[in-house]
């Protein structure tokens, strides 16, 4: 009897697969997104899974094993070499994910014109644009350089082609989601595509050492279109971060095997390209008016420290359930603030709409700004502004104690370097002069500040 053919089903969203076709996928609950996988799309992932096990070598101890030397470039960009941990390896493979028209393809450009520049040889592959497009790009970015060549084309092998005939020691896709490999019939960006040209790279970067850095497009929710599986695959991902309205972009480590992810880089999009944002912290706060329900605050985004503005507005509500709703903050750690507010402080808060606001666009992620977020509803309710000259930094938690948070000299010395006369924090550090420090342990205490 003749063997039974199997057959594969695979979502396009996720890269979750089955042997039965089904309407919602399991996994990221898509509608209508598993597709059945032909032969030669079911022959490539085993042996996509054949590549990674590799059965031939055997076990070391590790005490014999030599380290690989690991010797960065400059990319000639303090801000993205910051982001990479220091510089970029040869060899290694980056993935820049970012929503439409952040400026991915201008970050990448630029780098690849200073690579060129400092004598590497750089191939930039674009499957979105022609020639003439990316050329007068180039010429705004002043990248035309003699060593950045440039090579409009969608398919794999033609790519793999062009990186036999010359030796190039950076490469750039842009993008991953417009290319396609002759091997398997699906569409280009889909996951099994993706899947196969990323591996591909991976393999050619690791082989010749060359530094590959692909651009990836991002889903509705932020993260990086196609399987998840490619975050694990690659060495580092980055995500390019900002508002389209404004001028700052922020390149920001979700995954790095060869350096820290606290370290952030911020660029200015200018008509000349992105350019490093020198004295950021000006840019996230006017010191001119004092106002009712704004308040200064010191975010620290790895080694760097950042001034910025909380502004809360609370309004008089007539709905049962007054709106809560936070830019920039998280929102349930909004709700729990303005829960603790309420027993600890008996603010009736509960009749009022809260918003929240964070200057320039930016996303705090770290709890520091717990104490701003509190003054600025205080200062909004009660109609009382905050001194322009004070800052609030500290981490709340849900008995209403203060407490401390890292990295406190470095965001002092940054608003001292502001013109920033007052600190209120949970205890001052040594040796820091220059800002007069108030501690407060308790939120109960905070209504005395006003
Ligand atoms: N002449 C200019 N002056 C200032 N800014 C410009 C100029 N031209 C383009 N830009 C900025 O560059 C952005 C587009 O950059 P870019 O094409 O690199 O984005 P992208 O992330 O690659 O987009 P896509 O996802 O469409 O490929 C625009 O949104 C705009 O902010
Ligand atoms: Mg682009």
């Amino acid at each position: 009897m003749a063997k039974k053919k199997q057959t594969l089903f695979e979502c396009q969203h996720c890269g979750e697969q089955s042997v039965k076709w089904l309407g919602k996928c399991p996994s990221c609950g898509g509608w209508d997104s598993f597709i059945e996988l032909n032969q030669a799309e079911q022959e490539s992932l085993k042996y996509l899974s054949k590549q990674t096990s590799s059965d031939k070598q055997k076990a070391m101890p590790i005490t014999k094993i030599e380290e690989d030397d690991v010797v960065r470039f400059s990319s000639n960009n303090t801000e993205f070499d910051l982001v990479m941990g220091g510089g970029i390896v040869p060899g290694s493979l980056t993935l820049i994910g970012g929503s439409p028209g952040v400026g991915k393809s201008t970050l990448l450009l630029k780098i690849a014109g200073n690579l060129a520049k400092s004598g590497k040889k750089v191939l930039y592959v674009s499957g979105e644009e022609s020639a003439g497009q990316i050329k007068l790009r180039a010429t705004r970015l002043d990248a035309n350089e003699e060593n950045l060549y440039l090579l409009p084309e969608i398919s794999l092998e033609a790519i793999q082609n062009e990186m036999l005939r010359e030796n190039y020691e950076a490469v750039i896709i842009d993008s991953i989601q417009t290319m396609y490999s002759d091997k398997l019939t699906s569409a280009p960006g889909s996951v099994t595509q993706v899947r196969e040209i990323t591996f591909e790279l991976m393999r050619k970067a690791k082989e010749s050492r060359i530094a590959m850095f692909i651009i990836g497009h991002i889903t509705k929710d932020g993260s990086i279109a196609g399987p998840r599986v490619l975050e694990h695959m690659v060495d580092t991902v980055l995500y390019f971060e900002g508002e389209q309205s404004k001028e700052i972009r922020m390149l920001r480590g979700f995954k790095n095997r060869f350096g820290s992810t606290s370290e952030i880089g911020i660029f200015e999009m200018t008509a000349n390209g992105l350019e490093s944002a020198k004295n950021i912290s000006n840019r996230f706060f006017s010191s001119s008016k004092e106002q009712s329900g704004s308040c200064l605050t010191v975010t620290a985004e790895g080694s760097r420290a950042l001034i910025l503005e909380v502004q809360a507005l609370v309004s008089h509500s007539t709905n049962p359930n007054p709106k809560r709703s936070a830019t920039g903050f998280d929102t349930n750690r909004l709700n729990m603030l303005l829960a603790l507010l309420e027993k600890k402080l008996d603010l009736p808060l509960n009749s009022y709409d809260v918003f929240i606001n964070i200057s320039g666009g930016i996303k705090i992620k770290e709890s520091s700004c717990d104490l701003a977020v509190i003054a600025s509803i205080i200062s909004s309710f009660r109609n009382r502004p905050i001194s322009r000259e004070s800052v609030l930094i500290g981490e709340v938690s849900l008995t209403g104690e203060i407490k401390d948070v890292f990295s406190m000299e470095t965001r002092l010395r940054e608003a001292i370097s502001c013109g920033i006369k007052k600190a209120i924090i949970s205890t001052k550090p040594k040796g820091i002069v220059g800002i007069k420090c108030f501690e407060v342990d308790e939120v109960s205490k905070m209504l005395e500040l006003f």
